[in-house]
């Protein structure tokens, strides 16, 4: 992401959260801006407003998640595209499920990232995984 901004109607511990977000996401891909964690970022918050930075964090991982699906849709490329996180596309997916058996959503991501970002590409996977043949 080079850049990142926020409106938000909300109290100062969320507008905090949010400004906070912008700054730690400036640079970093969806992938890793999906799992940017800010607890601990903000000092002690009372707990009336833990939920705050979480709100903030949340917002962010839905428009990733709306960015990865418009993403998808444009892609031209040979193959589809399925993980926009990590631009890993189905033809990989289905590989790595034939190659080492893989079961779950976790497995897929544990082999080759799919679905390690903001999660968008979840359903997808899983209908690879359905549709895949298993001896
Ligand atoms: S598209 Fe974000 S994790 Fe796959």
């Amino acid at each position: 992401m080079s850049q990142a901004r926020f409106r938000a109607a909300g109290c100062t511990v969320l507008v905090a959260s949010a400004s906070l977000l912008t700054e730690q996401v400036t640079g970093k891909t969806t992938a890793e801006a999906a799992v940017v964690d800010l607890r601990g970022h903000l000092g002690c918050l009372e707990a009336s407003r833990e939920h705050c930075p979480k709100l903030a964090c949340d917002a962010l991982l839905e428009a990733i998640r709306e960015y990865s699906d418009a993403a998808r849709e444009e892609w031209i490329g040979d193959e589809a595209l399925i993980c926009t996180c990590f631009f890993v596309s189905e033809r990989t997916i289905e590989r790595e499920i034939a190659s080492r058996g893989l079961t779950t959503v976790a497995d897929v991501t544990r082999a080759c990232n799919a679905g390690g970002g903001c999660g968008s590409c979840h359903p997808l996977i899983q209908e690879i995984l359905d549709s895949t043949v298993t001896p």
